[in-house]
């Protein structure tokens, strides 16, 4: 079967596609997956290029989606035939964070889903929403759960909020999806015209170009009426966070995600004392709140935007089209 390897110390161009042994029956609490789709994100990216220092042969990518093919002993939960998504924390079941590194994800820890089958504990996947296909379903593993749980699970959103996204990457459109059928009211941040009027035609009720108005938190708050948003989906990092408390309002919920402007920074302390503001570091979440993701997901019929699709061996093309930031929602393998 085919796959992908990382030689150390990583790097595009240190990608290798290889033949894989096949893995053979799976063992008790065991299932054996055809993988047919994965999705990328920018921290499998970090894996690929070194920056995350990837063991040698690393297999990567932590999103996972396809078929079970055989069960082993003493796993009620699948069946043969089964559509199913890999879990990005497979140690962390329910209940509050109790996951501080990625030593057990696939695709860093361990070995990842860029490769047609797997055998692994029947606690690494959930199955898939009804309806979905392969691609859609590998993007939830890691985005959209991301977007869940910021906004669902310790955001405790409800209609009529406010909440902020920033660019058009794939937590943050999952997050506006989420926000929009939940009834609450989305501003949405782009560096892009065209994907301001995307994001306006998926429900966004006003947008702002973070490039052209570099004092986006304000312009936010200004349209809220003064009020300020209940949540931000923050996955700018250290370079956006003093804009994204200035859009907050008092007691707002703000989810810090990614740091793609930056790994540290200031934080204006007395603005956030005053405001009350909640600002929580998130890592993905746990399996059930992925079961309790895909239910709603199926109620509300949301489906993942995907931007593009590439075959298993493009996954290099795939990487440097993310790097080009051209992408709008996720970008997939399928296979
Ligand atoms: N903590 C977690 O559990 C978790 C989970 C998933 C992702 N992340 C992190 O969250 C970040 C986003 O992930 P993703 O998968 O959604 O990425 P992505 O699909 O690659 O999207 C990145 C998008 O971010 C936007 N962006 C870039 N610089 C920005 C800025 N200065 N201000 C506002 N937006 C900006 C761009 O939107 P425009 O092109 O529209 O400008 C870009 O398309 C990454 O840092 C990632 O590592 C964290």
């Amino acid at each position: 079967m085919r796959g992908l390897r990382i030689r150390a110390p990583g790097g595009l161009d240190r990608l290798e596609v290889v033949t894989l042994p096949d893995p053979g029956p799976p063992g008790a609490g065991e299932i054996r997956v055809r993988l047919h789709a994965s999705s990328l994100n920018y921290h499998d990216y970090r894996v690929v290029t070194g920056a995350a220092e990837p063991a040698d042969g690393r297999i990567p990518m932590s999103d996972g989606a396809g078929v079970v093919e055989a069960v082993g002993a003493g796993v009620p939960e699948f069946k043969v035939g089964d559509a199913v998504v890999s879990v990005f924390f497979p140690q962390w079941r329910d209940g509050p964070p109790q996951v501080g590194d990625f030593s057990h994800t696939p695709g860093d820890g361990v070995d990842g889903y860029a490769r047609e089958v797997v055998v692994r504990p029947a606690l690494c996947f959930t199955r898939a929403p009804a309806g979905y296909s392969h691609a859609e379903a590998a993007t939830l593993t890691t985005a959209g759960l991301t977007a869940w749980r910021a906004l669902v699970v310790n955001g405790a959103l409800k209609a009529g909020d406010a909440v902020l996204v920033l660019g058009t990457g794939g937590v943050s459109i999952f997050a506006l999806q989420i926000a929009r059928a939940v009834g609450a009211t989305v501003i949405a941040t782009s560096s892009s015209d065209a994907k301001l009027e995307r994001l306006r035609a998926l429900g966004a009720a006003h947008t702002v170009n973070y490039r052209t108005e570099p004092a986006w938190g304000r312009a936010v708050a200004e349209w809220t009426g003064g009020r300020g948003v209940d949540h931000v989906i923050e996955v700018g990092g250290a370079g956006t966070l003093v804009q994204s408390i200035t859009a907050a309002g008092i007691g707002a919920h703000i989810s810090l995600i990614g740091a793609l402007t930056g790994r540290s920074g200031d934080i204006p302390a007395a603005t956030m004392i005053v405001k009350q503001t909640r600002l929580q570091g998130i890592v993905v979440g746990s399996r059930a709140d992925q079961e309790n993701m895909i239910r709603a997901l199926e109620v509300t019929g949301i489906r993942p935007v995907i931007d593009r699709s590439f075959p298993l061996e493009q996954l290099v093309q795939a990487f440097q089209y993310q790097e080009a930031g051209r992408h709008f929602g996720k970008i997939v393998l399928e296979f």
